[in-house]
C-alpha cells in the first residue's frame, strides 16, 4: 500500500522528474515534448510476460496503474481507496489471468531489457460469439510515438483471429484522443458512446 501512495504523490508531483514506483520498479517520466522524436538504437523485444517473475509482475501492476492514472482523470485520487484498482488488486488480476488460455499479456524491453510498455488483451464471448477485447496498455513515456502501441495492437489482431474472434473491441476515455487515433488508423470505428464510471467511446473493426 505505501508503494502506491508513493506512486500517487510523485506523479502528482511533477511531470519531469524520475517517478520511483516501488522497491523493485521504476518508472520514467518526461515531458512529452522530450519523449517524442528519440529514436531507438535497437529495436524492442516484445514477448509474453512471465508471471513467475516478481520483478514483470511488478511492473505489469504499476503500469496499469499508471495507465489509469494517465486516462482517466476521474480516478486522479488515492487509487487505494478504490477497491478494485489498487497495487494488490492488480497484482491477483494479472496472476489469475496468466493461467487462462483466452487471454495474452505482453511486455516490451528496450535493449537493456528494461520493460518499457505492456499490452493486455482477452478474447470473450457475445450471445456464444467470441470477440476481441482490449484490456489494458503503457508505454513509458520516454519510448512513445515509435510504433510500440501499434505493434501490440498488430499482436493483439493477430491473437483474435487464432482464436477465430469475429470483431475486435476497445473502449477508449472520451478524452484519450491519442488512443482514439491509433484505432481508428488501424480500420476501428465508433460504434457507442457510454457513460459508467467515466464516459467511454466503444470502438470495433470487424475481422471476419
Ligand atoms: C496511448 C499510448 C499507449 C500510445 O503508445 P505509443 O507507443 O506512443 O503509440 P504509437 O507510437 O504506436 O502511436 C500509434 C499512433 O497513435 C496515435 N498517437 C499516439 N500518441 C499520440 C499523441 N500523443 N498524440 C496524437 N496521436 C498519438 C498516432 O496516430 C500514432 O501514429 P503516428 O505516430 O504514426 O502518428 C501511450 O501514449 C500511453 O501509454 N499513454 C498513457 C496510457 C494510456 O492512455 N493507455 C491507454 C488507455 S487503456
Amino acid at each position: 500500500m505505501k508503494r502506491v501512495r508513493t506512486w500517487v504523490d510523485m506523479v502528482s508531483d511533477s511531470s519531469r522528474v524520475v517517478v520511483a514506483a516501488s522497491e523493485n520498479v521504476t518508472v520514467w517520466s518526461t515531458p512529452r515534448s522530450l519523449a517524442r522524436g528519440v529514436k531507438m538504437s535497437s529495436p524492442f523485444t516484445i514477448r509474453p510476460f512471465d508471471p513467475t517473475s516478481e520483478r514483470e509482475l511488478n511492473h505489469l501492476c504499476v503500469f496499469s496503474m499508471m495507465t489509469l492514472w494517465e486516462s482517466r482523470p476521474e480516478l486522479r485520487v488515492d487509487p487505494d481507496s478504490i477497491q478494485d484498482f489498487g497495487f494488490e488488486a492488480h497484482r491477483k488480476l494479472y496472476i489469475a489471468g496468466a493461467a487462462q488460455p483466452n487471454a495474452k499479456c505482453l511486455i516490451a524491453l528496450d535493449s537493456e531489457a528494461k520493460i518499457v510498455g505492456h499490452s493486455v488483451v482477452v478474447v470473450r464471448h457475445q450471445d456464444s460469439q467470441p470477440y476481441g477485447y482490449f484490456w489494458s496498455r503503457y508505454v513509458v513515456p520516454q519510448h512513445r510515438r515509435q510504433g510500440l502501441a501499434r505493434t501490440f495492437l498488430k499482436e493483439a489482431l493477430r491473437f483474435f483471429q487464432s482464436q477465430s474472434a469475429a470483431w475486435a473491441e476497445v473502449h477508449v476515455h472520451v478524452e484519450n484522443t491519442p488512443l482514439r487515433r491509433l484505432f481508428e488508423s488501424e480500420g476501428f470505428s465508433v460504434a457507442d458512446r457510454r457513460t459508467d464510471r467515466w464516459t467511454y467511446l466503444v470502438l470495433r473493426k470487424d475481422l471476419v
